[in-house]
């Protein structure tokens, strides 16, 4: 292989087609995808501060994490990892704010809340303080017996807590509809719903039902499960008059995509996908998702239903999140160190949401430090938000045929 000259920059290189090359792929990435890249950048020069000042970090006030593959254990931190973020907004409530502090007072008695993903992190504290406050709690989690683990400890801890654990893969569409009729055979009404589970996956694949993983599981099944439970949550509205709440969880990394915002065309090929990427575009999902049904619920419910929408970023959090992915765990280790939640506070924007008095008639909004606060500018889009909608009934209905079909075959079969 020759060296040769660039002509603009002037570097050497070996063999010209390397600059040409370089140049093709960053002309073709939108420039938000280059985020990823400055945040490995500056977390490994962090890692490297951090060797060389000899755990300079461990004297500063910082809680430190020596991992992040959190066990499936209540209480996973005790010490605040925030300082200076501590500002209150108007709520009261600051990013230092913990899931216990936000809902003290409030009585949940008499409430049902269905929470996915409740088996860990944000999921496993938020049922925790639910159940704290009276709430019947149903954790909908993939893994089942870490589930009856995670509910063995809140009933120890909780003299009384009602929990529930239920099988529920949001990867699969087939998974969320015998979860919903499980729900269902346990005739209980639903008064809240937290879309908390979540991914951020090692590779982008293709989930059971064709679609890019992390939309398939961070959106489409959240989709699919509250449109399934919707009726639900209505008649118990109508019934109890208490209000019903429905809480996406999303993430400020909802910034993070297409410059389009969601690539509809692209979420049946995950090649085309990049992890982060494709993370970040689920997550603008959950908000789009919030705003979109809390503009039909607004106009659909007469006065005797009332149920709010809205979607919340929890912070940054030291959880089992990003177990596969090297570089965000550096970060969220080494710089991520100075923003980084602890569980309990990572839990307190969920739980405000879903019990606060505060929150009573705000929907279609989204919160972050128990605060309301404005999403990226694609996430406000009402036309984006109706197209995703309008996607998303499609990807449903189009799996309702599969099992009509399904039906069909097995109804022949049998005779
Ligand atoms: N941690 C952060 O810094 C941060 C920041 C912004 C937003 N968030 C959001 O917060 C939410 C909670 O995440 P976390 O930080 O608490 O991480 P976590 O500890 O990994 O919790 C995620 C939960 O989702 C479950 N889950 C994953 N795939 C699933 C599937 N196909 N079906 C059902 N459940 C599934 C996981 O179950 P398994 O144990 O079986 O995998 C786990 O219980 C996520 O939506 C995440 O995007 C987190």
């Amino acid at each position: 292989m020759k060296f040769c000259t660039d002509e603009v920059t002037g570097v050497r290189v070996y063999g010209r087609n390397v600059v040409v090359r370089a140049r093709q792929v960053l002309d073709t990435m939108p420039q938000c995808a280059l985020l990823p890249f400055v945040f490995f950048s500056v977390s490994i020069a962090c890692s490297y501060f951090e060797i060389m000042s000899e755990g300079l970090f461990a004297k500063l006030p910082f809680d430190r994490y020596s991992s992040f593959l959190v066990t499936d254990t209540i209480s996973q931190s005790s010490t605040p990892a925030m300082w200076f973020f501590n500002r209150k907004g108007p709520s009261g409530f600051s990013g230092a704010s913990t899931a216990e502090e936000v809902t003290a007072g409030v009585d949940g008695r008499g409430l049902v809340a269905v929470i996915t993903g409740a088996s860990s992190g944000i999921g496993l504290e938020t049922a925790r303080v639910l159940a704290l406050r009276s709430v019947h709690v149903v954790m909908a989690v993939r893994k089942v017996a870490a589930g009856l683990k995670a509910s063995e400890a809140i009933r120890a801890e909780i003299a009384g807590a009602k929990v529930h654990v239920l099988e529920l893969d949001l990867s699969s569409m087939d998974s969320v509809r015998r979860f919903a009729s499980e729900f269902d055979s346990l005739n209980l009404p639903l008064n809240i719903l937290i879309n908390n589970a979540g991914i951020l996956a090692k590779n982008c694949t293709r989930s059971i039902d064709g679609l890019e993983l992390h939309f398939a599981t961070n959106h489409i099944g959240h989709f699919l499960l509250t449109n399934l439970l919707l009726e639900n949550m209505k008649n118990a509205s109508r019934e109890s008059g208490v209000e019903g709440r429905i809480i996406n969880v999303s993430s400020s990394g909802h910034i993070m995509t297409y410059p389009e915002g969601i690539c509809f065309d692209k979420v049946k090929d995950p090649s085309r996908f990049w992890t982060y990427i494709a993370y970040g575009q689920s997550k603008l999902a959950n908000i789009l998702h919030s705003i979109e049904l809390a503009r039909i619920l607004k106009c659909d419910q007469g006065d005797d239903v009332n149920i709010l929408t809205n979607a919340i970023h929890p912070g940054v959090v030291g959880t089992n999140l990003f177990k596969h992915r090297a570089s965000a765990n550096a970060v969220v280790n080494s710089i991520g160190r100075i923003v980084r939640k602890t569980v309990e506070q990572g839990a307190a924007t969920t739980c405000y949401v879903a019990l606060h008095p505060q929150v009573t008639r705000i929907s279609g909004k989204y919160f972050s430090n128990c605060n309301l606060e404005t999403p990226s500018s694609q996430a406000s889009n009402s036309e984006l938000a109706k197209k995703l909608w309008e996607f998303s009934t499609k990807e449903k209905e189009e799996n309702d045929d599969d099992i009509d079909q399904e039906d069909v075959l097995v109804e022949e079969m049998d005779e």
